[in-house]
This record gives structure tokens, sequence and C-alpha cells, in this order.
């Protein structure tokens, strides 16, 4: 099957692209997969050292046995805490209830995300550094971008974490890497390509030193 590049504009993609999580289960054609996979190998990495590795996981065994250990984690930092989130306690303001609805929706149906991608870092399985992740975030968010060109919603989700050394050994992961994200990817059965809300853009940036704030111009 053929799908054509789509159209989107750059600008359009970046305001649009919030997390996905009511996916329905029909397959992604994998000509759309490489081309997700092949604009996200276009993102920046130190030195070019590109020391990644991106699995591609649809195995069903797999999945179901991921998406346990990610309800797992998932019980650890929200499941176990839904009354006081619902309820508009100090966690459930931080995060929405809706956010939580929908990431708790995900945790139960993790496995019926028709594709998962995990990106791999090499040589930053022990790092203690905060900017690890630095070369390979960016081309996580060009997958992510290239996925919404296609009207395939994703989701970057780390719960499934407790169990990293049991998700290497599953999926074959060297011992000198790390798995950087679980991605589910996914026709969005809900929900809507909005705005992700944010704080203001004046409120977070900081003009030649930090403090130093400005209205925006109109
Ligand atoms: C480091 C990191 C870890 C995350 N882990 C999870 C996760 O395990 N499960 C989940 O549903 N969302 C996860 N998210 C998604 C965030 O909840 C989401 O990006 C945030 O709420 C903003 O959502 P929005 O872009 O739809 O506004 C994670 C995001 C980041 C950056």
């Amino acid at each position: 099957m053929t799908n054509a590049t789509p159209e989107i504009s750059l600008f359009d993609a970046l305001h649009s692209t919030p997390a996905r999580r009511y996916l329905k289960p029909d397959p992604i054609p994998e000509d759309v997969l490489w081309a997700i996979l092949d604009a996200a190998i276009r993102g920046p990495s130190g030195g070019n050292t590109q020391g990644w590795g991106w699995v591609v996981v649809t195995d069903a065994d797999v999945k179901r046995q991921v998406a346990e250990w990610y309800r797992e984690g998932w019980e650890r930092a929200y499941g176990s805490r839904r009354d006081e989130i619902m309820s508009g306690g100090p966690a459930g303001q931080a995060l929405g209830v809706q956010n939580f609805l929908s990431a708790e929706h995900l945790s139960q149906h993790l496995e019926e995300a028709p594709v998962w991608v995990i990106p791999v870092l090499r040589g930053v399985a022990k790092s203690t550094s905060p900017r690890a992740g630095s070369s390979i975030y960016g081309a996580v968010q060009q997958l992510m971008l290239a996925a919404r060109a296609y009207g395939i919603g994703s989701t970057l989700t780390s719960l499934y974490l407790g169990h990293e050394d049991d998700v290497k050994a599953l999926l074959g992961i060297p011992e000198d890497a790390a798995t950087m994200a679980l991605i589910p990817l996914g026709y969005p059965a809900r929900g809507r390509w909005a705005q992700p809300k944010r704080r203001p853009v004046e409120e977070v940036v900081h003009w030649g030193r930090w403090g130093e704030q400005r209205a925006r111009e109109a």
C-alpha cells in the first residue's frame, strides 16, 4: 500500500500534537511506519553519533507482558491516588482530570495500540547525566510529529520503567543501552488534535538572564 506524503504545515503540527491516548487497534501500513521512522532518525544527536535503535513492537504476547508491567507503574504512580486526583487534590491539579482519565484509559488498553516504538540509546544504561537523553529526544519528538502528519496519535510514556531490565531482556536490547520511552502509535478513536495547554510563553521565557521577562508584542 502506498500512502502519499501528508501535507500539514510545520507550525500547524507543532501546535496540534497533544498526547493521544484513545487509539483504535487498526493496523498502521508498513510504508507509513517506515516514513515516520525515517523522519525520526533525521533528528539530532551529539556529534551525530546516532547511538540509537528504534524497536518496533507489534507482537501481541510482548505487548501483553509489557502492558502488565506498565500497569504496575501506573498503579504505583497514579492508580492508588485515583480518588484524590478525581476530587481535584494536588496531584489532580497538576495532571488535570481529563488527562488523568485518558492516561488511565491508556494504561488499561496499552496493548491494543497496533504499534509501539521503543527508542533505545546505546551507552547510557549507567549514565547519571541529566543530559543523557538529549541525543535522542529531539528525534523522538520528530517521530511523534511525523506520526501526527499521517493522522496517527502517540504519547511518550515511561511507566514501564520499573521493569526496564525485564523489557531489555524481553526485546534483546544490549546491556549498555537504555530504553528511553515507549510510544504507542495508532489512529485516534476519540479526542482532537487540540493545541496542547501550556503556561503562557511570556511566563517561561527569560531574555538575556533569568528573571528578565517581557510582554509579547501583538
Ligand atoms: C518524560 C515523560 C514521561 C511520560 N510518561 C507518560 C506515561 O508513562 N504515561 C502517559 O500516559 N503519559 C506520559 N507522558 C505524557 C505526558 O503526560 C504529556 O506529555 C503531558 O501531560 C502533556 O500532554 P499534552 O501534550 O497532551 O498536553 C510522559 C511525558 C514525558 C515527557
